[in-house]
């Protein structure tokens, strides 16, 4: 038994992210996805509501909390089922989640669809660096990926789009907006005397207690919507528990301490939903951890 392999490979040069509702019996789904293939061209994850109906038994499998703090609102979007396929093209990244849905079709309902790519080698599109400070090596799989107990191999993943005001952040001084995340512009230099409402003052993964690492690895978007275009930041990110993605959103929020991050100044998550990533047996998920 094996972890799904893209888990921790870099991002991809392009991501297409996807999920949906369950509308037929979850056992004729189970035995659709089981029956795929999941490569390195894919990640698949299985949210909590269809774990219910498996009647699969994944411990620490819950939708996100849903936050509010006066402005600050973190919505909660489950979906039962979710894919992030990578290429090298949006079309081949596409293929691999079409690949999927085309198995699933009969049963499933899309209810998100985003496509993502990589931005000038890796920088959200405010132009900051996004992933330095992702945990590597070892680290990464202890960050990312379950060692012990029944769901050794697995991972948690929470997928939440974030909808950026790159015209509102773009009227802040360069000074301003090195100080909203709390490193340097072009160089990617920690600020040493960041503001406690720094993004990454708010998320150093060890300033927490336990510990809130995880792994990320988020695409920036922009997405056709009624009316205009969407764009901003695909958050994603794998840990061991959703537990540490709801404390470091929490501190995000300011339901800690009061201070809310500076990202919320110009970017707000629109969508939000937790998912268990199954280990993979000879390239197929397997589910017989959790009782399926
Ligand atoms: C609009 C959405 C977001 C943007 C644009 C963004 C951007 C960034 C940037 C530019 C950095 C600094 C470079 C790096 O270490 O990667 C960073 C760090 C980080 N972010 Fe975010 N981020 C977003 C949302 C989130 C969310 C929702 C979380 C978790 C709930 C999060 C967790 C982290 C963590 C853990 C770090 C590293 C902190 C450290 O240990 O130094 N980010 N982010």
């Amino acid at each position: 038994m094996s972890t799904q392999p893209a888990i921790l490979l870099p991002a991809p040069a392009f991501g297409h992210f996807r999920a949906w509702g369950v509308l037929g019996n979850a056992h004729d789904v189970r035995v659709a996805l089981t029956h795929r293939k999941v490569d390195a061209s894919i990640i698949v994850g299985i949210g909590p509501s269809f774990a219910a109906s498996l009647r699969a038994t994944v411990v620490g499998l819950e939708p996100l909390d849903e936050l509010e703090n006066g402005a600050v609102v973190v919505p909660v979007t489950p979906h039962a089922l979710w894919a992030y396929g990578r290429g090298h093209t949006p079309a081949e990244a596409q293929a691999h989640v079409d690949a999927l849905e085309l198995a699933l079709a009969p049963y499933v309902l899309r209810t998100e669809d985003v496509a993502g790519f990589k931005f000038h080698g890796g920088r959200d599109l405010t132009g900051f660096v996004d992933g330095t400070e992702n945990p590597k090596g070892e680290a990464a799989i202890a960050a990312a990926i379950l060692q012990d107990g029944p769901l050794a191999g697995s991972s948690f993943v929470v997928a939440q789009r974030w909808v950026h005001d790159l015209a509102g952040f773009h009227a802040h001084t360069r000074p301003e907006q090195e100080a909203m995340i709390g490193r340097t512009l072009h160089d990617d230099v920690e600020l040493n005397d960041s503001p406690a409402s720094s993004h990454v003052h708010r998320t150093a993964q060890e300033s927490y207690d336990p510990p809130a690492f995880m792994l990320r690895r988020s695409l920036p978007y922009r997405l056709k919507v009624d009316g205009g275009t969407e764009e901003g930041l695909y958050f994603v990110a794998f840990a061991t528990s959703l537990d540490v993605f709801n404390r470091q959103m929490r501190r995000m929020a300011g339901l800690e301490d009061g201070i809310v991050d500076a990202l919320f100044t110009f970017s707000k998550p629109v969508t939000g939903a937790a998912f268990w990533c199954p280990p993979v047996r000879d390239g197929h998920l397997d589910l017989s951890a959790v009782g399926v």
